[in-house]
C-alpha cells in the first residue's frame, strides 16, 4: 500500500514537476532556449525581456513584460493579440520553425501566458520604432562605449574581436566577422544591425535595438568602442 503511494507520487512528480502550478511552470519556461525546436537558437524570452521590476543594468532589445497581459496592443500597435506577438518573437528570434509555435491548445503556451499573468503593470502600450539607418549618428565615446556594449551586447556577443564567451557559435563576433564580409561598411552595416536586426531585408535572427531602450547617442559610444584600433 505504502509503495503504490510512492509509485503514484514520483509519477506525479514526474508528469509535473515537484507542486508546480502552471505559472510556475511558465516561469521555468521563460528562461528556457528549448521553447524553441532549432537547435541552433540558444536565446530564451529572458535574454531579451525583463519580467521583473528590480532595477536591472542590463539593456534589452524587448521592453519589459510587466502589465502585458493588461496591454491592448503589442510591437507598437502592430499586434493586437499577445500569443501572436509570442509566436512571432519565437519565429523570428528564436529560429522556431513553425508558422504557428504555440496554437491555442498549446499547453506550454497557455503555462507561459499564466505566468504573463502573474506579471503586474501598468496597461500603456509600449512604443517601438524600428527604422533603417541613422548614418549621422553624434561622436561616440568608446569608454562610455565599453560599458554599454557590456550591458547591452556582451550577453549574446562575448567579448569584441574573438567572440570568447558569445552564446553559440552562430553568433558573430564583432566587429570582426563584420569587417571580413564587408570590409569598409561594416561600421554602417553595424549601425543597421543594431537598429533594424533581421527587418528591412537584413536578415538573420537579431532582434533589433529601437531608439526607446538605446538611443542614438548610447549606439554611437558602443561603435566607437567596436571599432577601436580599426581606420576610420
Ligand atoms: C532576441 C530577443 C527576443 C526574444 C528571444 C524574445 N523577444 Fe519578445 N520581443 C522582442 C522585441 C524586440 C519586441 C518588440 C519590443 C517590445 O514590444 O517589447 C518583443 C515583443 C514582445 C511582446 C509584445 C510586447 C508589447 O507590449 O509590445 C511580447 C508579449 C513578447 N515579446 C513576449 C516574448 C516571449 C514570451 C518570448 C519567449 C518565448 C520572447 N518574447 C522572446 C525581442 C525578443
Ligand atoms: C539576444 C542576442 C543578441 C544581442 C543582445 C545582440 N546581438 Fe548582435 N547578433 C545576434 C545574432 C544571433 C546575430 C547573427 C544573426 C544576425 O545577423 O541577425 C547577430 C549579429 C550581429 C551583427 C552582424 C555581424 C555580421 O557581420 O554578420 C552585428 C554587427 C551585431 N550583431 C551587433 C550587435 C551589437 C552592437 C549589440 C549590442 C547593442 C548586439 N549585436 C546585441 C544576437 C544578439
Amino acid at each position: 500500500m505504502r509503495r503504490a503511494a510512492l509509485v503514484l507520487a514520483i509519477a506525479f512528480v514526474a508528469a509535473c514537476g515537484p507542486g508546480t502550478t502552471s505559472a510556475e511552470r511558465g516561469q521555468a519556461l521563460f528562461s528556457d532556449p528549448a521553447m524553441s525546436p532549432s537547435p541552433t537558437n540558444a536565446v530564451s524570452c529572458a535574454t531579451c525581456h525583463s519580467a521583473s521590476s528590480s532595477p536591472s543594468d542590463h539593456i534589452l532589445a524587448g521592453g519589459s513584460l510587466l502589465g502585458v497581459s493588461n496591454r491592448e496592443s503589442f510591437f507598437g500597435g502592430r499586434e493586437r493579440d499577445v500569443r501572436a506577438a509570442i509566436n512571432y518573437c519565437l519565429r523570428r528570434f528564436m529560429r522556431h520553425p513553425s508558422l504557428e509555435p504555440l496554437s491555442e491548445a498549446d499547453a506550454r503556451g497557455l503555462d507561459l501566458l499564466s505566468y504573463l499573468d502573474t506579471l503586474e503593470g501598468p496597461s500603456d502600450s509600449v512604443p517601438w520604432t524600428v527604422s533603417l539607418v541613422n548614418d549621422n549618428l553624434p561622436a561616440g565615446d568608446s569608454t562610455r562605449g565599453e560599458a554599454l556594449y557590456d550591458r547591452a551586447c556582451r550577453s549574446c556577443h562575448g567579448d569584441t574581436n574573438t567572440g570568447a564567451g558569445r552564446l553559440t557559435q552562430f553568433i558573430a563576433a564583432i566587429p570582426t566577422d563584420t569587417i571580413e564580409e564587408h570590409a569598409d561598411f561594416a561600421r554602417l552595416i553595424s549601425i543597421q544591425k543594431v537598429r533594424a536586426g533581421g527587418f528591412y531585408g537584413l536578415g538573420g535572427d537579431m532582434a533589433p535595438f529601437a531608439p526607446e531602450v538605446l538611443s542614438d547617442q548610447q549606439l554611437a559610444d558602443i561603435i566607437a568602442y567596436l571599432f577601436v584600433g580599426y581606420a576610420e
